[in-house]
């Protein structure tokens, strides 16, 4: 980032900063924001860019003491820096501001305060899944002061990794191997994070408080975090189990697909399912120069999801990028060089990649006999029926505050913000999870934000325009608003989700008359 701005040591005044603002400026060579929260006597500094992805803090929502990213959401302490919520895990550096009369002066950075020991400390942590949801509950445990052993076992080869990457600039090509992996082994080292990879958890036996590995060794805990995630849908297609057929959960499943290109040339693909992940692969493949056909049952991608106006503006933006659609089919038969579909069309492809959904990997949870309705079932405190077993991300069914309803969601923010909320609970906290729900999708330069949860609406009302994309998209059902969609719409995402937080209907439907304007 190119320096830009006033020289912070030197001092600005005050009155150059607008409450409830920022001001950009610099020192001792770094950028530096300047934070106002609005009505505060307070001004903060802190680096201006996100932890996550770098998005751009000046461009985000202050909330009291605390500053959203308009990228993808994740929430920074103003005071500490501290991320307070996911998807950013690391805190943002700040600077010390001292106050001469009507200016401000930088005063070098502030040291990270040690975190005070928890309320309540288990004898010993154990997260079994090092997904997202793993991955950000061992590293919350260590944040907030936990010094007891926490163990992460995954059935993976690799550690964590940042996975929504692995449909988009991973697979596209345009992101490094290295970029994907979440922390390094160093990392989990020095966090003292004992990191087992490779090994499946096989039983959980909660009376005893043990778990047994794939290997054969036994383990017992204290607390343990069930965060087993989610396994792509098989689709019973004759020809599927071919050697140029593939599902996507996995680095190894996204290597897999990148070699058969590089290895085969491979230049025709078929993808298999029009949902956020399977567009998502079809953008990439095209970016890699493939030929791509999208074979799919619905009338129209994402339609389900997203309404029929955005499911239109999303086929039209990927055909412009040369995708092509074969909606309302299915899939008859895979052969070695054609994908049959179901009236008798033949599509030549080297390649298929099937996208058609997952289902929570729950064996384990069953095995130990916790309570199962579609998902694990968690109580506000994400605890299963089972005592000291939490469980969080994409297998947990929790009630949504808003409706009272039960719900079990797909996306990395939410299982991220449960895996830190389960185990700040398992250290006494007693926090509800309340997050409201957020997902972003990345098709080519136009990226999706989402707040809320409507699993079906009467209607969606738009403002701005989709076509020219900047627009807002809200979904009513039964009479509120269950949420929103946007297109380089930031600001106005990060303010919904607010409102959704207060439950602030009447703040809704003022947002969506300012977004008309
Ligand atoms: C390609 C792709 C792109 C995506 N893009 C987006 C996106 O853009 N935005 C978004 O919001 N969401 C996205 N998602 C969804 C998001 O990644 C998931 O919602 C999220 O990863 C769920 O986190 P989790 O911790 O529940 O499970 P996971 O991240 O899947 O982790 C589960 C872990 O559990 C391990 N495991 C399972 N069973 C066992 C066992 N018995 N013993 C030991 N280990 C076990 C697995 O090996 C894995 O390490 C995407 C998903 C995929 C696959
Ligand atoms: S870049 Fe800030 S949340 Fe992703």
């Amino acid at each position: 980032m190119t320096i830009k701005g006033p020289d912070l040591t030197e001092g600005v005044e005050i009155a150059d900063i607008p409450q409830g603002g920022t001001l950009l400026g610099h020192a001792d060579g770094e950028s530096v924001l300047l934070v106002r929260p609005e009505g505060a006597e307070e001004v903060f500094a802190i680096r201006p860019t996100c932890t996550h992805y770098g998005g751009p803090l000046a461009e985000g929502l202050i909330v009291g003491r605390q500053i959203r990213c308009p990228w993808h959401h994740a929430c920074f302490d103003l005071r500490t820096g501290e991320a307070v919520a996911a998807p950013a895990l690391d805190p943002l550096d700040c600077w010390k501001v001292e106050r001469q009369g009507s200016r401000l002066v930088l005063r070098g950075k502030l040291t990270r305060p040690t975190p005070a020991p928890p309320a309540r400390s288990p004898e010993s942590v154990v997260i079994v899944g090092a997904g997202a949801a793993g991955n950000a509950a061992a590293e919350m445990l260590r944040r907030e002061g936990y010094a007891g052993p926490v163990t992460m076992i995954s059935a993976d080869e690799v550690g964590p990794v940042d996975r929504p990457n692995l449909s988009k600039d991973y697979l596209a090509g345009t992101a490094q191997e290295e970029w994907v992996l979440l922390r390094s082994k160093e990392f989990y080292a020095a966090e003292k994070i004992d990191l087992i990879l490779g090994n499946r958890v096989v039983a959980l036996d909660p009376k005893a408080r043990r778990i047994e590995l794939s290997d054969g060794t036994r383990r017992g805990y204290g607390a343990l975090l069930l965060a087993t995630g989610a396994d792509p849908v098989k689709l019973p297609v004759q020809g599927s189990e071919m050697a140029h057929v593939f599902y996507l959960r996995t680095l190894a499943d996204s290597r897999a697909i990148i070699t058969r290109i590089t290895a085969k040339e491979s230049m025709r693909a078929v993808v298999v399912g029009a949902s956020f992940i399977g567009l998502e692969v079809a953008a990439s493949l095209r970016t890699r120069g493939l030929e791509v056909h999208v074979v799919a049952p619905d009338a129209r991608p994402l339609g389900r999801v997203l309404g029929p106006e955005m499911g239109d503006f999303v086929r039209t933006l990927h055909e412009e990028h040369g995708v092509h659609f074969h909606l309302g089919h299915t899939l008859k038969a895979i052969e070695e060089s054609i994908v049959v579909l179901d009236d008798g069309s033949r599509l030549p492809t080297d390649l298929v990649v099937i996208g058609a959904g997952v289902r929570p990997s729950l064996a384990l949870a069953e095995q130990a006999g916790l309570q199962i309705d579609r998902g694990v079932v968690v109580n506000k405190h994400l605890e299963t029926s089972a005592p000291d077993v939490y469980a969080a991300g994409d297998i947990a069914r929790w009630i949504d505050p808003s409706t009272g309803k039960g719900v079990r969601i797909e996306h990395w923010v939410v299982a991220e913000r449960q895996g830190q909320t389960a185990v700040r609970n398992m250290l006494g906290r007693r926090e509800a999870f309340n997050a409201v729900p957020f997902f972003w999708s990345q098709h080519y330069d136009v990226n999706i934000a989402y707040v809320g949860h409507a699993e079906s609406w009467d209607r969606i009302d738009i403002a701005g325009s989709i076509a020219e994309r900047s627009c807002l998209l809200a979904f009513r059902s039964g009479g509120r608003i269950a949420a929103v969609a946007t297109i380089y719409r930031d600001k106005e995402s990060l303010e919904a989700e607010v409102l959704f937080e207060r439950d602030d209907q009447d703040g809704l439907e003022a947002l969506i008359a300012r977004a008309r304007r």
